[in-house]
């Protein structure tokens, strides 16, 4: 009985001349087919026009408007909490199994559409090819770990028995789920908190960031041909003065998922504490948010190993990762030669098109990149700057690129030491050695990811110890978290510490209900 094993799904290998061929011809079949498409709402199972519509556009070419989505209008967003509530009614005592079996089959079906999902996500953020395949593989991945943990947590969990009583500890769904997700990872990261939500019997609404609806979209409406009853998720887009505070406010919503920037979560977490008219709860809020994430080098560690985990985990993506690497804290032993190797592999990359599978392709805005531009330039008065700091040029395109950049010699108390930058920016900081480098590592309001590199057991040991951080990853680059395998989510601000894809994520869509029975 039940299902087998579980196995992460495999990426593409894009070096065969055919895989890389069949990802081109999806591109042009996305553009052939979506192109231009103004897309529609989910309210109460139905797909509705909104109240007008805004244009999503190319971040390699903003020239290029790709497709459109409505706005939502207030009165919408009320309908939609509305229809929320009144799935849950039925939702909520739905069977598990039939929970799960959904979840089975939209992994099923997203396998065969993977080349599809890859080139949408590339055409509404920039990923290049194997960053937008993994994110597709990871969604793969959160339906067939949610179909999972859908019966795991069916089933109730022990208690110590009593000789007179039979006694049952259960878990029971808590109502409307508001899911708000960011653009950086725009279906695996919607998808997991949406599953989360609907695996434990909850209603959701389901905002995916503005930048990025086609992708969240997608997955959606797999799950509806899967067999997801359509009045369980409504799907809103639109502007964040309809869609923002007074969602967070409503006081039919019983919790918020949201994963983002820290100044946003800590927002909702202070609006959602506050009891509002009429509400019945206390309102439950699953934060995840930034990182300035760290690798240590220890001076026995491997050099080369190191070199290519840093420069995979501080530029791919352009560093727009919440686990991206943005600090290097290298022992003095190895400080000079590793800041050498880092150096010559990251000019290596080249600034191109995510759709040729460039290495490094546009961050999110020109805006961003304007943004990233002055926190370099700023940079340069305190550090030295290696690589980087220019503006590569891309012809007349319009976008924001911006190259791999490094600092050196980057004294602790500076911003680029402490503030998340969130693009292709890395800050090396010489330790005296490797326990001063783990203090050193430590010293953040964040805790999300950290990488550690070292041959000695010892050091190893106290590193698993002493890093304050969610995910702490020995030997290895500290991006690429698997759903099911390395649950993810982080310390101090980086939130509530939820655990994605873990073995206690789903305890935070349920409540626990004792029953105790005199026989
Ligand atoms: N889960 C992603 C990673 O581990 C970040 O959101 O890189």
């Amino acid at each position: 009985a039940g299902f087998l094993p579980f196995e992460h799904e495999p990426y593409h290998d894009f070096a065969q001349p055919a895989v890389a061929q069949a990802q081109r011809e999806a591109f042009a079949k996305v553009r052939e087919q979506y192109r231009g498409r103004t897309f529609g709402l989910y309210i109460g199972g139905e797909r509705v026009e909104g109240q007008g519509s805004y244009e999503v556009r190319n971040p390699a070419d903003t020239r290029e408007v790709v497709w459109c989505f409505p706005k939502a209008s207030a009165q919408q967003r009320d309908e939609a909490v509305a229809a929320a509530q009144h799935a849950f009614e039925t939702w909520r005592f739905s069977d598990p199994l039939q929970r799960a079996s959904i979840f089975k089959r939209a992994a099923e079906l997203l396998r065969a559409r993977r080349m599809e999902f890859n080139a949408v996500m590339t055409l509404e953020n920039g990923k290049n090819w194997a960053e937008a395949d993994g994110e597709v593989a990871e969604s793969v991945d959160h339906f067939e770990v949610f179909a999972r943990e859908t019966l795991r947590w069916a089933e109730g969990k022990p208690v110590y028995p009593m000789p007179d009583e039979h006694v049952t500890t259960v878990y029971e769904p808590l109502g409307v789920v508001v899911c708000i997700s960011p653009w950086n990872f725009p279906s695996a990261i919607p998808l997991g908190m949406a599953l989360g939500a609907l695996a434990a019997g909850n209603t959701v609404i389901w905002k995916p960031a503005s930048e990025t609806p086609l992708s969240s979209l997608l997955m959606l409406e797999l799950l509806f041909e899967a067999g997801l009853p359509r009045n369980t998720v409504q799907f809103l887009t639109g502007t964040d003065d309809v869609l923002g505070d007074p969602l967070v406010d409503n006081p039919q919503v019983r919790m918020i998922a949201f994963t983002g920037s820290k100044e946003i979560g800590c927002r909702i977490v202070e609006r959602a504490a506050k009891v509002q008219p009429g509400q019945k709860w206390i309102k439950r809020v699953m934060a995840e948010m930034g990182g300035k994430d760290p690798t240590v080098v220890c001076a026995d560690g491997d050099v080369e190993a190191a070199a290519v985990g840093i420069v995979q985990a501080a530029f791919g993506y352009a560093g727009q990762k919440c686990s991206a690497c943005s600090r290097v804290i290298a022992e003095d032993g190895v400080y000079d030669a590793l800041l050498d190797r880092v150096t010559e592999l990251a000019r290596g990359l080249k600034v191109g098109l995510p759709e040729d599978n460039g290495a490094i392709g546009p961050v999110i805005h020109a805006g961003s990149a304007e943004r990233i531009g002055r926190a370099v330039e700023a940079g340069q008065k305190t550090a030295r700057l290696v690589l980087g700091g220019e503006t590569p040029d891309m012809g007349d395109r319009q976008g924001g690129y911006v190259s791999p950049t490094i600092f050196a010699d980057v004294d602790p108390r500076d911003p680029l030491f402490q503030e998340e930058i969130f693009g292709p920016v890395l800050a090396f900081t010489r330790a005296r050695d490797w326990q001063h480098a783990i203090d050193l590592a430590n010293d953040s309001d964040y805790g999300l990811t950290a990488a550690f590199y070292s041959r000695d057991p010892h050091k190893i040991s106290e590193a698993r110890r002493r890093m304050h951080v969610g995910n702490l990853y020995i030997n290895r680059k500290c991006t690429g978290a698997l759903s099911g395998t390395h649950a993810f989510g982080g310390y101090g601000m980086s939130g509530t510490n939820a655990k994605v894809g873990g073995p206690d994520y789903l305890f935070w869509f349920l409540q626990t209900k004792t029953v105790a029975q005199r026989y």
